[in-house]
């Protein structure tokens, strides 16, 4: 349905867009005509040829993720196209025409979009457009969290949970390129195999084993160095109880629930933990495009190297506009 009505021509400063008015469930997405987004001083206009779907996107929808003030009311955090055009004073090297993908704070889920210059990136040869729109948001997540947040040391341990997520399936290959060692849990023999395929040195189903103590035996008793964490209240008393003295505990999702039972605080204590958390779309402008070029510079060239990196099969879970 959607892909019939999206190729209806619209008119020139009209374009269609999934809209959210009454928030709920996927029937209350609509698609409809809205203006035309006009690139402004530093932007680029895309022609979106394919986006992806967030949790993000679904607790929007939901009406329990608001987009930040001033963005996008449009679904949509991340998309691959071409440079319909160029707002004044952009400086970079896109041209009409190239091939781009872009990390969004929303407005993705369009036929166009604009985007600061500086959260574009160029697609890695071999990908097609459909898969560069399920990179910018899970792999600059993934990034974002090792480099700028854990700032993860070669030869460290990093659990990963959810091991075969979309941001979990980037981490693990992001620490086997940083030269640290990545362990995981999934809830699933298959996502296990995946993360092991992907570079995991060893992964635990958390439904059928208490993945503390096998992180404890795993790293004869140290503990992990760095948990990356996006389940929060379920899990925190195995996290704390794997976690290595002096190590970082990344909170970035509470898929397992937001509250906490018990003493955390002198648990962390006792092992002089570091409890971090991050959210990346309601960072700043500057500090966006700082991870965007950290992340050109040292994990892109790795996508054109067939040998490197990998998508999970289902990550490139895309929508062609
Ligand atoms: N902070 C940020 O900036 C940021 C950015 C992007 C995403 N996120 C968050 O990161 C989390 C992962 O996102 P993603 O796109 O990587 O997820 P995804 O690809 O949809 O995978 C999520 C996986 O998490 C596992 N899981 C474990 N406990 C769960 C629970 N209680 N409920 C649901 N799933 C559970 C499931 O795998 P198993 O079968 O292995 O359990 C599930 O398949 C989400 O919470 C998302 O909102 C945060």
């Amino acid at each position: 349905m959607l892909q019939h009505q999206i190729h209806k021509q619209p008119e020139n400063h009209m374009m269609l867009a999934v809209c959210v008015d009454t928030p709920g469930g996927p029937e209350n997405l609509l698609l409809r005509q809205v203006r035309r987004p006009q690139p402004k001083d530093g932007q680029v206009l895309i022609r979106v040829h394919a986006t992806a779907l967030n949790r993000a996107d679904t607790l929007q929808r939901k009406g329990l993720y608001p987009s930040p003030p001033g963005e996008s009311e449009v679904l949509g955090l991340e998309v691959a196209g071409t440079v319909a055009s160029l707002g004044p004073g952009v400086t970079g090297c896109w041209g009409p025409g190239d091939h781009v993908m872009a990390l969004l704070s929303g407005g993705g889920y369009a036929e166009y979009v604009t985007v600061p210059e500086e959260l574009v990136m160029s697609i890695p040869a071999q990908l097609t457009l459909y898969q560069a729109a399920a990179i910018p948001e899970a792999w600059l997540t993934a990034f974002q969290l090792l480099h700028f947040v854990a700032v993860v040391k070669k030869g460290e341990i990093v659990l990963v949970h959810a091991g075969a997520s979309g941001v979990g399936s980037a981490a693990v290959q992001l620490v086997r390129l940083a030269g640290a060692i990545p362990i995981v849990t999934a809830g699933s023999s298959d996502k296990l195999q995946m993360a092991e395929t992907l570079g995991a040195a060893a992964g635990f189903n958390y439904k059928d084993e208490d993945f503390a103590e096998k992180v404890n035996n795993f790293t004869a008793g140290k503990g992990a160095d760095v948990i990356l964490d996006c389940i929060g209240g379920s899990s925190w008393e195995r996290n704390v109880a794997c976690l290595a003295v002096d190590g970082r505990w990344v909170l970035y999702g509470c898929m397992g629930g937001k509250s906490v039972n018990g003493d955390i605080l002198g648990k962390l204590l006792s092992k002089r933990g570091h409890l971090l958390s991050s959210l990346l779309r309601s960072r700043t402008l500057q500090y966006k495009a700082d991870l965007v070029k950290a992340f050109t510079e040292r994990a892109l060239p790795h996508f054109s190297e067939p040998t490197t990196f990998l998508l999970r099969p289902w990550t490139a879970c895309y929508y062609q506009i």
